[in-house]
């Protein structure tokens, strides 16, 4: 994508579509009236007569008949000024976007300042406009024949404003490297478990880690077995296909500390083994990598803009399986932190992918954790399908997760994480954990089993089962994955404050 910025008024240029915002106002200002005046008042008849809303959303195309020179205009209503956020702002333009889409134009551009309020300066502009663009344009290509709707013709963006060039400039890369990185985490999830395997998501992990001068590691079945990585090789034990362990390392700065790590569940596909899934349960199931894939996501975005910190990614991947050789109710089994786990239902299965990922993490110097994860059922029932379910054992980390979520517009809601909730992760009989105590808050209990390998690091948990994925097509893209957390994990990383002085 080219992206130009224009110090010129909008309606003085060529253009195949301008996007313009529309406030609710008594009446046209400053470049509107303009424009007004050059419809000989025909704009202000239009708001009258209803054909033009400013209501929030609300998506107005107006051909021009050669009034201007650029041959049509996009409104996109805003509502009030005042009541305008910068998430309100970024689904009014994913709509609009979505529309542009439609005009199958190759290029298009927005009169940045029509959108512009008290609360959001320029460049907030500039970057919810392409992270808008970018994600509400995303579409998965999928494997027909015939049909196959490509992305976007949408590859030039043109940007009139009369602020700063570069600093717009700047932002709108930004944006676009955020609704990138939220694209190509979405291009993971909606990839079939027989077409991303462990192995191809290791490929990937590879490639990108190329890209952008990350330390690669992947390890093999064999080194798993040598650091003693028992509860991933557990999972794996009743698949054909390899597992590995993904780790992708990015250091922004001169030493190895203040590392933050980012454990994705990467279950390329869930079958809950042994604990079979019903047959309706399965179907749905290659998404349950949707952890790694915000994970490898955000390090896409990191990889683009380079902030100054340290970053492991870790992601644990296998598909669970059943065969003869795969793992049972009743097993135990060691995670490499030495940890005993009575197996009581293997459909269970990310926590413990995730139990050997924490570890490793912490193996490779991360001071910080966050994992995510589509870990539960039973954050859908609590949540629903728009939350993300968190919990921690560390208030300032969390808070710095759900500053970053709200700026992202992910959002998240935390829930309780209590000595209670420790106590019955580790109320096996006959080993230190067990891997399922029961359906009562088992949101929690996922989430309170994982912590067990934190081991005294700040960690924050993130379940995103509900949120992975959509039913329906959303104003910032289309159904299937959304590519949640990736943005929230790259944002809190960009802003990212140590709390050790
Ligand atoms: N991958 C599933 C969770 C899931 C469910 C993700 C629905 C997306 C949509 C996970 O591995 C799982 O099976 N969890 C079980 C845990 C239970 C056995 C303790 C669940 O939530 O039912
Ligand atoms: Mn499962
Ligand atoms: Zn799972």
């Amino acid at each position: 994508m080219k992206f130009t910025v224009v110090n010129n008024r909008f309606f003085e240029n060529e253009q195949e579509c301008i996007l313009v915002g529309l406030f609710n106002a008594p009446e046209f200002t400053g470049e509107l009236a303009e424009l007004d005046s050059k419809f000989d008042g025909h704009l202000t008849e239009l708001v009258k007569s209803g054909d033009l809303s400013s209501k929030l959303n609300a998506v107005s195309k107006v051909h021009t008949f050669g009034k201007i020179p650029a041959k049509r205009l996009v409104f996109i209503g805003l509502g009030k000024a005042k009541e305008l956020s910068f998430d309100g702002l970024r689904e009014a333009i994913g709509k609009a976007s979505k529309s542009i889409q439609e005009m199958k134009i190759s290029s298009f551009a927005v009169a940045l300042d029509t959108l512009s309020t008290d609360q959001l300066d320029a460049s907030d502009i500039a970057h919810a406009v392409s992270e808008a663009f970018t994600m509400a344009t995303y579409r998965f290509p999928g494997y027909k024949h015939k049909g196959n709707v490509p992305e976007t013709f949408i590859n030039n963006l043109t940007a009139f404003s009369q602020e700063d060039s570069a600093e717009i400039e700047a932002a709108l890369q930004v944006g676009y490297a955020h609704g990138r990185g939220v694209n190509s985490a979405r291009a993971l999830v909606n990839a079939p478990g027989n077409i991303l395997t462990s192995t191809k998501l290791a490929d990937y992990a590879t490639e990108i880690g190329k890209k952008y001068e990350f330390e690669v590691e992947i390890l093999d079945k064999e080194e798993m077995e040598k650091l003693g990585m028992g509860a991933l090789l557990a999972v794996n034990q009743g698949s054909v296909e390899p597992p590995k362990m993904i780790v992708l390392k990015y250091q922004g700065r001169d030493e190895w500390n203040d590392v933050i790590g980012l454990v994705g569940k990467g279950i390329t596909f869930d079958t809950g083994g042994y604990s079979l899934k019903p047959k309706d349960g399965i179907v749905g199931m290659k998404t349950d990598m949707g952890g790694a894939a915000a994970v490898l996501g955000a390090m896409e975005i990191i990889g683009e803009l380079k902030p100054e910190q340290n970053v492991v990614a870790v992601i644990p991947s296998t598909d669970n399986m059943v065969s003869g050789n795969a793992f049972k109710p009743d097993d135990v089994i060691t995670a490499m932190s030495g940890k005993t786990i009575e197996v009581l239902n293997t459909d269970a299965e990310g926590r413990l992918a995730l139990a050997d990922g924490m570890t490793y993490a912490k193996h490779h110097g991360a001071n910080y954790l966050v994992d995510v994860a589509t870990l539960t059922g039973g954050v859908i029932v609590a949540l629903g399908n728009d939350k993300t379910g968190a919990l921690t054992n560390d208030e300032a980390l969390f808070e710095q997760v759900l500053e970053a979520s709200s700026e992202a517009g992910e959002f998240i809601w935390r829930l309780p994480y209590t000595e209670n909730d420790k106590k019955r992760v580790r109320s096996s009989k006959i080993a230190d954990l067990n891997n399922s105590p029961g359906r009562e808050g088992h949101a929690i209990m996922g989430g309170a089993f994982v912590g067990e390998f934190a081991e005294g690091t700040p960690w924050v948990h993130l379940d995103i089962a509900g949120t992975a994925t959509s039913k329906s097509d959303h104003n910032l893209g289309p159904a299937g994955a959304t590519g949640v957390m990736a943005r929230t994990l790259a944002l809190l990383v960009e802003r990212f404050e140590s709390s050790e002085k």
